[in-house]
C-alpha cells in the first residue's frame, strides 16, 4: 500500500500556509513544473499531526515509521512521556529563569560522562550551531590564534559561523565566501572523492600530509592555528565514517603543532554510533567536545560544549551563550534523559539495533545496483545511492527512493542529497526496526525498476521534494 502525498488535509494546509514561507514560492514554482513535465508524482511533503514512540501519524492519520527521529534528536522515542513530564514540573516550578539549581545537577552529572571522564568545565547554549561556534571561539582564545581548520563535507550548523566553517558545496556560503578567513579547509579522506588513481590508504596518507606540511607551510604558521574542528561521524556531509587511521593521524598532528582537537559529537553523541561518543571507537581524548541534539531526548532545546580545564579554566576572553542556554526545562529534559539512558541501556540498545540494521543492510549493497555502498557505525547508517548507469552519487535516484519510503510509510532522512539515513530512536523496537527496513527496501526496488521521479529532468526542476517548502533550507 502506499499512501497519496501529499495527503488531502496536508494539500489544504500547503495550500493556505505555503505563501508564508521563504520557500514557498520556490516550492510551488518547482511542483508546477514537474507536473508541466509529466511527472506522475507530486512531491510527497507531508504534515504530521501526532508523534508517539517510533511513529508518526500526518493530518490524515497515515501512519510512518520514523527513521528521521527529530533528525536524531529523540533517542528514547517521540515524546518520551517521561522527559515530557520532567520538563512539564520544571516549568511549572521555574517557568524560565537563569540562576536555577538544574544547571549545576546537569553539569555535574554530565561532565564525568565526557570520554574518558576527561572534561572539566561546561558552557550551556540553545543548540548545536551556537555550541559549534562557542567552541571555536574558545580554542581561538585558549591559543591566541586566529586560524581554525575544518575538513571538507564537514557541518557543524547554519549560523554565520558555522556556515563558514562548514565544507558543503561553494553555492552554500555564496556572497559570504571573503568572510572565511580564519578558515581553513582540509580534505577528508572518503574513497569516493579519493583522487584518480589513489586508492584510499594513498588518499588518507595525502590528507594528513595535507593536514601536517601543506597547510603550516604554505598557508598559515602552525602556531597561528588555534585546531581543527571535526565530526568523528561525518553525517549531515553524507554518512561518511572516517577511517581510525586518519581520525588518529589528525589528533598526532594536533599533539605535534600544538593545536586544540575539537570533537563536533552534536548528531553523533550520546549513543548515536553504539558507544556513548563517536571519538570512543578512534580512542582519542578531544580537547573541547560540542553536545547537542539527543543530550534532551529531543523535548526541550539545549546544547554543551564541554572542555578540559586547561581550555575553560581561564579563557576570560572568548564568550558565547544566549537568553535560553541552560533553561530549567532544558536541564531537566537532560538529567531525564540521562537517567534513562543508565537505567534503560540506551546505548548498547542502540548498538544492538544498529548491528541488525547493518546485516540487512549490507544485502542492499548486493542486489540493487543504485545501492552504492551502505555505510553505518552503530545508528548511524545510510545507504549511498547512485545512478546505476554511471555509478556516480546521484541526487534524484536517492531523492527519489526517500520520497517513494514516505509514500509507503518510513519516514527518513534525505535532504537534498543523495544518501538515504535511518537515524532510528535507540529504544526502537526491533518489529518497528524491521518493518521500517522492509519498506525501505521495498522503495529502493521500486525506485532501481522504474527509475527516479525526475529522470533526465533538470534536478531544479524535480527539486520539489518532502518538507524543503517548509524548512526553507
Ligand atoms: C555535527 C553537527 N554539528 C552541529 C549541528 C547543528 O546543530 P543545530 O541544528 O542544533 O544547530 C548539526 C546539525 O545537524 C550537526 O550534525
Amino acid at each position: 500500500m502506499t499512501y497519496s502525498l501529499p495527503s488531502p488535509k496536508a494539500e489544504a494546509i500547503l495550500a493556505k500556509g505555503n505563501r508564508y514561507f521563504r520557500n514557498g514560492a520556490n516550492y510551488e514554482k518547482r511542483r508546477a513544473a514537474a507536473q508541466q513535465a509529466g511527472l506522475n508524482n507530486k512531491p510527497p511533503q507531508v504534515i504530521f499531526a501526532k508523534a508517539e514512540g517510533d511513529y508518526l501519524y500526518d493530518v490524515d492519520g497515515n501512519r510512518y515509521i520514523d527513521f528521521q527521529c527529530g533528525w536524531a534528536s529523540n533517542p528514547c522515542g517521540n515524546a518520551n512521556p517521561e522527559i515530557i513530564e520532567a520538563v512539564t514540573a520544571a516549568m511549572r516550578q521555574y517557568g524560565f529563569i537563569y540562576e536555577h539549581p538544574l544547571r549545576y545537577e546537569l553539569a555535574e552529572k554530565l561532565l564525568p560522562l565526557t570520554p574518558y571522564g576527561h572534561h572539566s568545565r561546561l558552557n550551556y547554549e540553545v543548540s548545536g550551531t551556537e555550541a559549534a561556534e562557542a567552541a571555536i571561539h574558545m580554542a581561538l582564545c585558549a591559543k591566541q590564534a586566529r586560524f581554525i581548520i575544518s575538513f571538507d563535507k564537514c557541518f557543524h550548523g547554519l549560523g554565520l559561523g558555522t556556515k563558514l566553517v562548514n565544507g558543503y558545496d561553494a553555492e552554500s556560503t555564496r556572497y559570504m565566501e571573503a568572510w572565511k578567513g580564519g578558515v581553513i579547509k582540509a580534505p577528508f579522506p572518503s574513497a569516493y572523492d579519493a583522487p584518480a588513481g589513489m586508492d584510499i590508504e594513498q588518499y588518507i596518507d595525502y590528507c594528513l600530509w595535507h593536514l601536517e606540511t601543506r597547510i603550516p607551510s604554505y598557508e598559515v604558521p602552525a602556531d597561528l592555528i588555534a585546531g581543527v574542528i571535526i565530526e568523528p561521524g561525518l553525517a549531515e556531509g553524507g554518512n561518511w565514517l572516517p577511517p581510525k587511521r586518519f581520525m588518529q593521524g589528525v589528533k598526532r598532528i594536533c599533539e605535534k603543532h600544538g593545536w586544540l582537537f575539537i570533537c563536533d559529537e552534536v548528531l553523533t553523541g550520546l549513543g548515536r554510533t553504539g558507544k556513548t561518543w563517536a571519538i570512543e571507537h578512534f580512542d582519542i581524548k578531544p580537547d573541547i567536545l560540542v553536545i547537542g541534539k539527543n543530550i534532551t531526548g529531543g523535548v526541550e532545546p539545549i546544547a554543551v560544549v564541554t572542555a578540559t580545564e586547561e581550555v575553560l579554566a581561564n579563557n576570560k576572553q572568548s564568550s558565547s551563550g544566549s537568553t535560553y542556554a541552560g533553561t530549567p526545562a532544558g536541564c531537566a529534559a537532560a538529567l531525564k534523559t540521562l537517567e534513562i539512558y543508565e537505567r534503560d541501556n540506551v546505548v548498547e540498545r542502540g548498538r544492538r539495533l544498529g548491528e541488525l540494521a547493518a546485516k540487512r543492510m549490507a544485502k542492499w549493497q548486493d542486489n540493487y545496483a543504485i545501492v552504492g555502498e551502505v555505510r553505518s557505525l552503530g545508528a548511524l547508517m545510510a545507504a549511498h545511492i547512485v545512478d546505476p548507469e554511471t555509478g556516480l552519487a546521484s541526487m534524484n535516484w536517492g531523492m527519489s527512493v526517500g520520497d517513494e519510503a514516505l509514500r509507503r510509510g518510513a519516514f527518513v532522512v534525505n535532504d537534498h542529497e543523495n544518501t538515504v539515513r535511518l537515524y532510528p530512536a535507540l529504544t526502537m523496537s526491533e518489529a518497528a526496526l524491521n518493518e521500517g527496513l522492509d519498506i525501505v527496501e521495498e522503495a529502493i526496488a521500486h525506485v532501481e525498476k522504474h527509475g527516479p521521479m525526475g529522470k533526465g529532468i533538470d534536478n531544479d526542476v524535480y527539486y520539489p521534494h518532502y518538507y524543503t517548502g517548509f524548512t526553507g533550507y
